[in-house]
């Protein structure tokens, strides 16, 4: 990010008050960011630090157990999610929450769900480099937070902003990164799978990796 905008961003933190957010801001500057998970959906429910925030319904903070072993992380929310508040509870959320239940047998309420932007793109796009970048601390903390011992990155935009590397999803899906000590897997979106349903079996066996790990 260029410095002009990298300050314009750490003004617009401030202005949201906060100061301080992992991975950004120099170690001189660092403050304590809030370590409670309802703090932190208290000031991201209030953000306005990229344009998504004017168009927004509704911020998609996340949602489920606080203390999961297995977090889930999408790209952003879609229309269903910008009206309800709530991560994945439009198609593609009906089916990540069958996978959930039917692969890993276990319920919504047992992992938690995230995104990489907390507010609805416009016509579901793509979030931009500035909205995932401004975005990203909040999901940073959030893991920091809950400290799930496995993440799994639905689809390449979740992958390529946790991990910032830029690769086809084809390429790293089934195989275990690592984030801060933590498990990394990507698999395909299930908004993919929805448009491709002969890639199901690849995500099933993806699934099946991520369930002998817990
Ligand atoms: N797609 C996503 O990436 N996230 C959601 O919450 C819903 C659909």
């Amino acid at each position: 990010m260029k410095n002009l905008m990298k300050l314009k961003y750490l003004y617009k933190l401030k202005e949201a008050g906060v100061e301080y957010f992992e991975g950004f801001v120099s170690e001189d500057k660092k403050v304590d960011m809030p370590n409670e998970l309802k703090e932190l959906e208290k000031i991201c429910k209030n953000c306005t630090l990229c344009d998504l925030s004017k168009t927004r319904t509704n911020v998609v903070f996340g949602e489920g157990n606080p203390k999961a072993k297995l977090m889930f992380i999408g790209e952003g929310p879609g229309e269903m999610e910008d009206k309800t508040g709530r991560p994945f509870v439009g198609r593609a959320g009906k089916l990540l929450t069958k996978i959930i239940e039917n692969v890993l047998e276990l319920t919504r309420e047992d992992v938690y769900i995230a995104n990489i932007v907390k507010c609805r793109p416009p016509n579901n796009r793509v979030p931009s480099i500035e909205e995932a970048e401004s975005c990203k601390p909040y999901l940073l903390k959030q893991i920091e937070i809950i400290n799930p011992e496995i993440l799994v990155c639905l689809g390449k935009t979740a992958f390529m902003y946790l991990l910032n590397e830029n690769l086809p999803i084809s390429r790293v899906r089934g195989q275990i990164f690592e984030y801060k000590g933590r498990k990394v897997i990507p698999t395909y979106h299930p908004s993919f799978l929805l448009r491709n349903p002969s890639a199901k079996k690849e995500a099933y066996k993806d699934f099946l990796l991520i369930k002998s790990m817990l």
